[in-house]
């Protein structure tokens, strides 16, 4: 049996399914996937728990097939969250040095993150994230750590993740009914970049979009910091849906349809798919170009928006390493060229998995997460391993003296904990 302490676990509660991820952490700080359980999701809309019952058997079967497969049993996750309610911005702090000897200490650089922090968010949101940018010294930019420093006024940079306060209860109240504890939560976006990008890619610049079942989650790194993020409520399931009202067929028909014809791009060549009889329909042909633009228009829309998003956050010019496209919908055939046609040439990398022949870049998995090929390839897995690694990160820096960082992740622990007494 392994030591507990070397367990964790990152649990996605998705659109489309629920999925477990069971790591080890190994003796040089890396993580080992060492089992994966996944259920069907039927409890969720668009990335939020709309039916607390059914996600919860949802979560207990994910959860239950996870211990199996890793034989350990799973008493703590930690746990992503998404959907529209969540949205960012940036902020700056600042704080007066007052040392008698202006140097910047630990409680500079802890009030200027609380000064960063403390903007006006709508009243019922709460604080996820709070991603440090870069520190000014004197109006000096790019400092990484002012400890230590002279100056007399300090100020921060952050990147703030809010999301509606009873939404996210709702997910971590609906874990505590597993019986499950939560030991944190991140948003879908940060996990999946954490599972998909390396030090290096966060370094050049890049865009993390996890495409899903009932949302896009994405997230822009630059300079090797969290820049943008956003989730946008519309995923795989509304392309599924698009071809069952054009092509006037059942959902289920459609959502195989898709993944066993479904292409992004349009071929030349006229094609008819042959649809077997079934109760209530007859047997027919639908045309595989007819498909594959229906299937072209919605995805190109949902890449347009982020597209446009980045372009009006002037962050286009600035993704060196390019778009990583992750989630379910990496699947799709042909999703990388239609990537390549919507950001204008940037690389595009499409991923992990074996799906994908468009013969370009595939994305990896950063180098110190290892374990099966079919955990590692598979992109519907990206949110809850980079929960794992999220976790990784946590535990590891727990026997040093906590960062402004995991201050912050702190405090919002004891947010939780102060919700949680409410439950
Ligand atoms: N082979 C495939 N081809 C096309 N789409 C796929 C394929 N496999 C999964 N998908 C789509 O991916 C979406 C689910 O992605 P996933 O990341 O698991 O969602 P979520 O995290 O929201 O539960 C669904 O819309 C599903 O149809
Ligand atoms: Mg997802």
């Amino acid at each position: 049996m392994l030591a507990r302490d070397r367990i964790i676990v990152g649990l996605e509660v998705g659109t489309s399914k629920v999925c477990a991820v069971v790591g080890e952490m190994l003796e040089d700080g890396n993580l080992m996937i060492i089992g994966v359980g996944q259920a069907a999701s039927d409890g969720v809309r668009k990335g939020e728990i709309v039916n607390m019952e059914a996600a919860m058997r949802n979560i207990q079967s994910a959860v239950a097939a996870a211990e199996d497969s890793a034989g350990v049993e799973i008493h703590n996750v930690y746990a992503s969250v998404s959907g529209g309610h969540i949205s960012s911005f940036s902020n700056r702090g600042s704080v007066v040095v007052t040392n008698d000897d202006s140097a910047i200490g630990e409680e500079e650089v802890r009030n200027v993150m609380l000064n960063a922090k403390s903007v006006s968010i709508p009243v019922d949101h709460v604080v996820v994230h709070a991603i440090r940018q870069h520190f000014f010294v004197d109006g000096h930019d790019g400092i990484q750590n002012p400890v230590g420093m002279v100056g007399s006024r300090l100020e921060v940079d952050v990147h703030v993740i809010h999301g509606v306060r009873n939404r996210l209860m709702n997910t971590i109240k609906c874990i505590k009914q597993v019986p499950l504890d939560v030991a944190n939560i991140a948003v879908s976006s940060f996990a999946s970049a954490l599972a998909v990008l390396t030090a290096e890619h966060q370094q050049l610049g890049a865009v993390v979009i996890d495409m899903g079942g009932g949302t896009t989650d994405y997230i822009v790194y630059r300079e090797g910091t969290v820049q943008h993020s956003g989730v946008i409520a519309v995923g795989g399931d509304h392309i599924t849906n698009d071809i069952a009202v054009g092509l006037k067929i059942p959902m289920n028909r459609a959502e195989q349809l898709k993944i066993e014809h479904g292409n992004t791009l349009v071929s030349e060549r006229s094609e008819e798919i042959a649809l077997k009889r079934e109760v209530g329909m007859p047997e027919r042909t639908v045309s595989k170009q007819q498909l594959c633009r229906i299937i072209n228009l919605r995805v190109e829309e949902m890449l347009m928006l982020i597209r446009q998003e980045l372009e009006k956050q002037n962050l286009l010019d600035y993704l060196g390493a390019g778009v990583f496209i992750t989630g379910g919908c990496a699947r799709l055939r042909g999703m990388e060229a239609l990537a390549y046609q919507v950001f204008g040439g940037l690389p595009i990398h499409v991923g992990p998995g074996e799906n994908n022949k468009s013969g370009g870049g595939l994305a990896g998995r950063p180098s110190d997460i290892s374990g099966p090929t079919a955990a590692i390839e598979s992109p519907e897995f990206s949110t809850a391993i980079g929960l794992a690694r999220y976790a990784l990160y946590s535990q590891r820096d727990q026997h040093q003296p906590p960062t402004v960082w995991q201050r912050a992740g702190q405090k919002f622990q004891q947010l939780v904990a102060k919700v949680r007494m409410f439950m």
